[in-house]
């Protein structure tokens, strides 16, 4: 099958290379020239695991090709993916659908023969039929089915997650439309991946819905850690506890610095607005909200208090930047909120992040990079993991204790337990557990 992926970012990226690894013939087309002459020469615009060696197999089998051009790319498929952004738009927080939008007129003036349009980026409800009624009003003529498939991918685990996902689903009114989403995903019948037909709005809202859910469980945990710190229990021991019974189940209940990145910050938002024009507020999912973004200012009066209620003048090392281990994303990342947090109380910074330095630069000032963990920990009054990164697993207490002006360690992912550490002569904090 011949396909278009509209928006060569994270999403049309990883989705285009593994449907291009299904199989598939895809065109990923993007208007930044510069992003698509890097691509053609084989560098990656972001950081994915295993996602430069998929693309170059790909681009080798000749399966896999990118374009700064849309309409021939257009013309040519059966099915177009439109995986262009939705950032938040600034004052209300409602998604920016000035894109898609784009990108809908766009495609509708390059169609030929019977194609489907397919919404990739996670677009609020009633925006396929928004995209349906553009393309129609700018090209009558056009035969085209519009419909909704929302990805679930991880960064850091998208390849992984994309072919072998827990499930797709495909919102479309039209059944031919339905149809070719059916001969697209065929592959991953093999896998055993369950399908769900659902009509557009459905399938709009499942992927709001879904990330709304998992953003509540996380901070649901993260409360529950603050209330072990106060009564003396421990938040990992009550998440086995309570994640064994099936009807919760174990994942998402890692307690930290609350939840960050592009995607659960965005939508959360973006959800609660939609249900209050729509005049069903999600009042639950308003609070998880502002539960989570006073947590990450939060985070940094926990390493206050950990450095005995005062870090002026102190040197704080920042051990992981970016919201979670394996990307280089910075977006809405907790690391942001704790270091302004700890600047404010007059703390210097020194920061290390294996991939998140570059991106990071432009959003922190007055921060020291570091090449490397003990780097960062030099002359520094407490060490603060923030992201889990495996670099900062096991490291050398003994090396860092020579290197550091005090042995504080403040673990924001419970990477260790506070007897490992104390054990090794540190001074240690963590995230629900007990004094
Ligand atoms: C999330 C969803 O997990 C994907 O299913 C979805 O497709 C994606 O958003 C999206 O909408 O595009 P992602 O943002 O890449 O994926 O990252 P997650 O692994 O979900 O982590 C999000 C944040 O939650 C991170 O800051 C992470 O540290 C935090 N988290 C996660 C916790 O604090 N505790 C946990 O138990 C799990």
């Amino acid at each position: 099958m011949r396909i278009a992926m509209v928006g060569a970012g994270y999403v049309g990226l990883v989705s285009g290379t593994c449907l291009a690894d299904f199989g598939h013939s895809v065109v990923c087309v993007d208007k930044d020239p510069a992003k698509i002459a890097a691509l053609q020469a084989g560098r990656m615009p972001i950081y994915e695991p295993g996602l430069d060696a998929l693309v170059a197999e790909n681009v080798r089998q000749e399966r896999l090709s990118f374009a700064t051009d849309l309409a021939p790319a257009v013309a040519e498929a059966e099915a177009v993916f439109i995986a262009v952004g939705t950032p938040s738009r600034r004052g209300d927080g409602f998604a920016d659908l000035s894109y898609v939008f784009a990108a809908a007129r766009e495609i509708a003036a390059a169609l030929t023969g019977f194609t489907v349009v397919v919404t990739k980026s996670t677009v609020p409800v009633g925006t396929g039929d928004e995209v349906e009624r553009i393309i129609r009003e700018t090209n009558p003529g056009a035969e085209v089915a519009v419909v909704s498939n929302p990805e679930f991918l991880r960064e850091g685990a998208a390849i992984e997650d994309f072919k072998r996902p827990d499930r797709i689903v495909i919102g479309a009114e039209d059944p031919r439309g339905a149809a070719v989403m059916g001969e697209v995903y065929r592959p991953l019948y093999l896998n055993a991946a369950p399908i769900l037909y659902t009509d557009r709005r459905t399938a709009e809202l499942t992927k709001y819905a879904a990330n709304a859910f998992l953003a509540t469980k996380i901070t649901f945990i993260n409360e529950m850690a603050d209330l072990c710190e106060q009564v003396g229990a421990n938040v990992q021991q009550v998440a086995r506890g309570i994640g064994l019974d099936n009807r919760i189940g174990s994942k998402f209940l890692h307690a930290g610095p609350g939840y960050g990145g592009s995607c659960f910050p965005k939508d959360t938002l973006a959800l609660v607005k939609t249900a209050q024009d729509a005049g069903t507020p999600v009042r639950l999912v308003e609070t998880v909200v502002s539960v989570n973004d006073q947590r990450k200012r939060a985070m940094a009066r926990k390493v206050i208090l950990a450095c005995g209620g005062s870090v002026r003048g102190k040197t704080i090392a920042i051990l992981g930047l970016t919201f979670k281990p394996n990307t280089d994303d910075m977006r809405d990342a907790p690391a942001l909120s704790i270091i302004t947090g700890l600047q404010d109380g007059g703390a210097r910074i020194r920061a290390y992040d294996p991939e998140g330095m570059e991106a990071a630069r432009p959003l922190l000032s007055d921060v020291t990079y570091a090449s490397d963990a003990y780097d960062c920990a030099q002359g520094a009054d407490a060490v603060v993991i923030v992201t889990e990164w495996n670099a900062f697993r096991a490291l050398d207490f003994a090396r860092l204790a020579t290197l550091m002006a005090a042995p504080v360690m403040v673990d924001l992912r419970n990477v260790y337990t506070a007897e490992d550490v104390r054990r090794r002569g540190f001074r240690y904090t963590g995230i629900g557990q007990s004094r």
